[in-house]
């Protein structure tokens, strides 16, 4: 992790203050008007310099640094630190990297800010607790944990998280598009992603750490060095990164891992499309058949419902 400048402490509750009632504000103007815009992703960049959140030593003490660091150790080990809650083999920092600090990995600092807000995938204001929840439910496959469900709305594990991501976001502008928020978009390629030429970008530059299988590789402890791609321990289908674009936008920014920005945007599309043709576990969404989930939810964008090496995508098996 880089080690950035501290930042006087003393700004850090009134612009928490100033975040929430703006983010307020801007969800009862986008209530009332007629013409909802869709803030829950990231869109034009207002500002110019990148953002530094602050360093790890400048977390106070007292009660609010205490959530600070219950927070981050759930951000960091979700499946230890909430192991009710959590079915995949995944921690959030495997997506957001850095813990949620990195740009163009969905930085926790650039989406406080911007809650509420309102989401087309949903057709509702989100909070920022819809949207980690909404993380519990696809990335983490809450379904298959012991809970079997994400943490109840309320649940102290959202109060920690939210006030580390508060923390993350001291000295930000709030309601405003960050530069490095989410994730990169990569141009559509000269010819359409394929998966059979992904495999062998995937054998050449990722299996070594996700392994051939894409099962990833685990700690003698049980928990993953690195994290599963696909299968039974992955994010299920109804996750963000199971859609090729934004498997493509994370992979060219960020992996292979330590070498941000190597792959051609062909490469990217075409690993990105190997990996998300590959089984995972079942959308929870799916209350009727495949087809019909696939016409409601995966309409374009991913090989959900499609028969992709003789396997028919989204039953789980
Ligand atoms: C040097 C080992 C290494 C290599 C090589 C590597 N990765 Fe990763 N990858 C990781 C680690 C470790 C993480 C989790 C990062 C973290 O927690 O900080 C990760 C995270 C990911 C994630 C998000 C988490 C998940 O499990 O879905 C995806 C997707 C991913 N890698 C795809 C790829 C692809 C595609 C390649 C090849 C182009 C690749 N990686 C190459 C180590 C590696
Ligand atoms: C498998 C990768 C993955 C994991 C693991 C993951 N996320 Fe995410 N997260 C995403 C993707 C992709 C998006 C954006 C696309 C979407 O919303 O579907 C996202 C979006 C978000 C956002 C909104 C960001 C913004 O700028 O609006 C928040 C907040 C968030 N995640 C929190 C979490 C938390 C907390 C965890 C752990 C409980 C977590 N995520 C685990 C992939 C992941």
């Amino acid at each position: 992790m880089t080690r950035r400048p501290a930042r006087p402490l003393a700004r850090q509750s009134l612009l928490i203050a100033a975040a929430t009632t703006l983010g307020l504000v801007a969800a009862c103007k986008q209530n009332a008007g007629p013409a909802l815009t869709d803030t829950s992703s990231p869109a034009a960049v207002v500002a110019e310099t990148a953002f530094a959140p602050p360093a790890l030593d400048t977390i106070p003490q007292g009660p609010q640094g205490d959530a600070i660091r219950r927070g981050r150790e759930l951000f960091l080990n979700t499946g230890t630190a909430a192991p009710r809650y959590v079915g995949s083999g995944l921690n959030c920092r495997n997506c957001h990297l850095d813990e949620g600090r990195k740009a163009d990995a969905s930085p926790m600092w650039a989406a406080w800010g911007m809650y509420p807000a309102y989401r087309t995938k949903d057709d509702r204001i989100s909070t920022m607790q819809d949207r980690i929840r909404g993380c519990f439910v696809y990335s983490m496959n809450a379904q298959i944990s012991p809970a079997g469900t994400p943490p109840p709305y309320g649940d102290d594990i959202y109060r920690d998280l939210e006030t580390y991501f508060a923390w993350l976001a001291t000295g930000a502008p709030a309601g405003q598009e960050l530069k490095g928020r989410g994730f990169v978009t990569v141009a559509k390629p000269a010819m359409a992603p394929d998966p059979a030429r992904g495999r062998i970008v995937y054998e050449a530059k990722c299996s070594t750490c996700h392994q051939p299988d894409g099962a990833g590789l685990r700690n003698p402890d049980g928990t993953y060095a690195n994290p599963p791609l696909w299968g039974a321990r992955s994010f299920n289908w109804g996750a963000g990164m199971a859609k090729t674009a934004n498997a493509a936008g994370f992979i060219k920014a960020n992996m292979p891992l330590g070498q941000d920005n190597s792959l051609t945007d062909q490469q990217a599309w075409d690993v990105a499309a190997y990996v998300t043709s590959r089984e995972r576990p079942r959308d929870p969404r799916q209350t009727g058949s495949i087809t019909e989930a696939r016409q409601r939810f995966h309409a374009k964008g991913d090989f959900y419902g499609q028969t992709i090496d003789g396997d028919l995508l989204g039953d789980g098996k």
